[in-house]
């Protein structure tokens, strides 16, 4: 099944007179449960595109289909709404929140996104993703006093801790060494399978290739 679609999207940035077509008509389709990968040179509209399929910008044309409903065609309440409780998001850094221990940003995440839970729920919600991801023994760390991959763990579990339907990652391993990104890639390659969750993900490394399920490549706004 198509969860989630992309038709003739279009997006042209306007700096002063000059108007220039960053996204020229691209169509992609993602399919539950699976991973599919944007590759392309630097500037080729990679995360313009992810950040428009995110309802975080709009779109000048076209359709961006969620569930076969249109979110560009929303108001920016329904699409916050769907950002916030049916996807998730993950960047080249982890952007942790400095005062706020591992628990209290995942438990900041179920707040934000609206999940009906009692405490005891919580706890238990919120010790399986740590567990999922490595990070039992931090929970009550800060930021501060994690590495590099440690901190992209806590952003992965921040992520989907929501049980979100779309994850959308934008070069989630850029800051990390060879062997840290793939453990972050089959981390969210176990994710999307286990917790149903169809992710986008944009990546340089052609390396982290091998742990997708479909390559889109992109180039001057294009798909190629
Ligand atoms: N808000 C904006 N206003 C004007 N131009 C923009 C804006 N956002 C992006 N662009 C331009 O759109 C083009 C595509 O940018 P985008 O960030 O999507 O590329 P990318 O493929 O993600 O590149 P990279 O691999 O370097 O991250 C670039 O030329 C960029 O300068
Ligand atoms: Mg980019």
């Amino acid at each position: 099944m198509d969860i989630f679609s992309i038709d003739e999207l279009r997006k042209t940035f306007t700096n002063g007179d000059m108007k220039e077509e960053i996204l020229k008509g691209i169509n992609l389709t993602l399919k539950e449960g699976e991973i599919t990968a944007l590759v392309g040179p630097s500037g080729s509209g990679k995360s313009t595109l992810l950040t428009i399929a995110a309802g975080l910008q709009p779109a000048s044309d076209g359709k961006v289909l969620f569930n076969d409903i249109n979110i560009t065609s929303m108001t920016s309440e329904q699409v916050r709404d769907i950002r916030a409780k049916q996807f998730g998001f993950v960047f080249q850094f982890a952007h942790l929140v400095p005062f706020l221990t591992v628990w209290e940003q995942l438990s900041l995440m179920l707040d934000v996104s609206e999940v009906k839970i009692n405490n005891e729920k919580r706890e238990q919600e919120i010790d399986y993703i740590l567990d999922r991801v490595g990070l039992s023994n931090r929970k009550h760390a800060y930021p501060s006093s994690l590495s590099g991959g440690e901190k992209q763990r806590v952003a992965i579990a921040r992520a989907v801790i929501h049980k979100p339907k779309v994850l959308f990652a934008d070069e989630p391993t850029a800051s990390l060494d060879t062997k840290k990104s793939k453990e972050i890639m089959s981390l969210i390659q176990d994710l999307t399978k286990t917790l149903n969750i169809t992710t986008l993900m944009v990546t340089h490394d052609e390396e982290m290739l091998s742990y997708v399920d479909h390559v889109v490549r992109m180039s001057d706004g294009r798909v190629v």
